[in-house]
């Protein structure tokens, strides 16, 4: 646990975590860091928790004498949202008999009976509700549902102007520095793309709460975004607020003006038509990326999906439908909610095609609003002119997606 200073009276508690899948299934090749704060007022305040801490009394001193408080000072333990991320915690506190009063949301209060058995010294809060720590120390609270869980609340701290956005304004990646103004320009744009990985691969299928709960949080006056994951904002706070305002608004269709060329092959035959595509993208200048789907883990597919305007889809028919494993790729696509992109189909079939049709029957069932320029299968190898009027179809996706983001 590394505990840091952000403002006077407001203390970080950082752990870096990687080696792990995030919810058990998402792989984070750059790690991500678990935020927790103390606010020190007359009395103290953990805000969340520190998904590493070993649970012993001995580590949990050490870290708060560095805030120049022992476990005796604390009081309370606001829970902005109840995933064991930031919530695991509690029962370890618990066992080292200091039950703190607990100030969360109705729907953490019952969580917390069914993750911890917790049931006693809750306190809920909504909406507009505070809590007044002493020395001009107040916390006010704000619903921000389903960012992630329906449970989730942002605690803002008025005198240090602090913003406790739990997930909201996360990233994924590792913390080498706790400070946005401690990383390199390049070590930032770097970052971007783990806050685009995490946006599509945790909040996505919330963009519309995502987009609501920002505009709750911005009714109050920001100086430092403090979040449950990700480095913290304190030179910068507004680029992280239109970050993700812009990663909400991708989901209406309009996102970088990239293509993600997604694609399989069993044999080859989609592989070349693969070829010609990339070739073509190349020769148009387009920015694009190019992944194979039983390569490639599904947050890397959804990261790349996010953040693109146009999306090719290449897969051969199998027995009479779509290559299963990008079935089940659109599929999770579908529940993600990555909708409205310009879009294009193709791929070889042997004695008999399908893939489209269960690519649209995909597409209709998760209402993904996908524009299909265009769809073609076509039987064996690509001959030429199968190639022709594809990469013609390319070049048509290139110039509507230019056109699409210049607005
Ligand atoms: Fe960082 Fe939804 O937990």
């Amino acid at each position: 646990m590394r505990v840091e200073k952000v403002r006077d009276g407001v203390y970080g508690i950082t752990e870096n975590l990687e080696g792990i899948l995030f919810e058990g299934m998402w792989e984070m090749p750059k790690g991500v860091s678990v935020n927790s704060y103390v606010v020190k007022g007359e009395k103290a305040a953990f805000i969340d928790g520190v998904f590493g801490w070993d649970g012993t009394r001995e580590t949990m001193d050490k870290a708060l004498a560095e805030m120049d408080l022992t476990l005796d000072d604390m009081e309370y333990i606001v829970i902005n949202h109840m995933e064991p991320d930031h919530s695991s915690w509690i029962a370890d506190l618990d066992s080292l008999g200091k039950e703190l009063e607990i100030y969360c949301s109705k729907e953490s209060a019952g969580t917390l009976k069914a993750f911890f058995g917790r049931e006693d010294r809750i306190n809920i809060v909504g909406d507009g509700d505070t809590l007044d720590l002493g020395n001009d120390r107040v916390l006010h609270f704000a619903k921000t549902p389903n960012i992630h869980w329906p449970d989730t609340i942002a605690t803002y701290e008025e005198k240090s102007k602090v913003l406790f956005s739990c997930d909201a304004f996360g990233s994924f990646g590792k913390l080498t520095h706790l400070f946005d103004d401690e990383y390199t320009k390049e070590e930032r744009e770097e970052f971007e793309t783990q806050q685009i990985r995490y946006f599509s691969n945790i909040l996505g299928t919330f963009t519309p709460m995502v987009g609501r709960g920002i505009e709750r949080v911005k009714k109050f006056d920001i100086e430092v975004v403090a979040p449950g994951h990700g480095m913290v904002w304190r030179e910068n706070p507004e680029k992280i607020i239109a970050d993700f305002e812009r990663y909400v608004s991708y989901q209406k269709g309009v996102a970088k003006e990239k293509v993600l060329l997604l694609w399989g092959s069993m044999y080859g035959m989609t592989r070349k038509m693969v070829d010609a595509i990339e070739e073509t993208l190349k020769e148009e200048n387009m920015d694009y990326v190019s992944l194979c789907v039983t390569e490639t883990d599904m947050g890397t597919v959804l990261e790349h999906a996010w953040a693109s305007t146009g999306i090719i889809i290449a897969a051969p028919t199998y027995e009479y439908k779509i290559f299963p494993p990008m079935a089940s790729v659109l599929d999770e696509m579908g529940r993600k909610r990555i909708q409205n992109r310009l879009a294009l189909y193709a791929g070889s079939y042997g004695w008999s095609g399908g893939a489209i049709k269960e690519f649209e029957e995909i597409m209709k069932r998760n209402m993904m609003k996908w524009d299909v320029l265009h769809a073609m299968e076509y039987n064996g190898t690509p001959l030429e002119e199968d190639r022709k009027e594809f990469t013609e179809a390319v070049r048509g996706l290139c110039r509507a997606i230019r056109e699409k983001v210049a607005g």
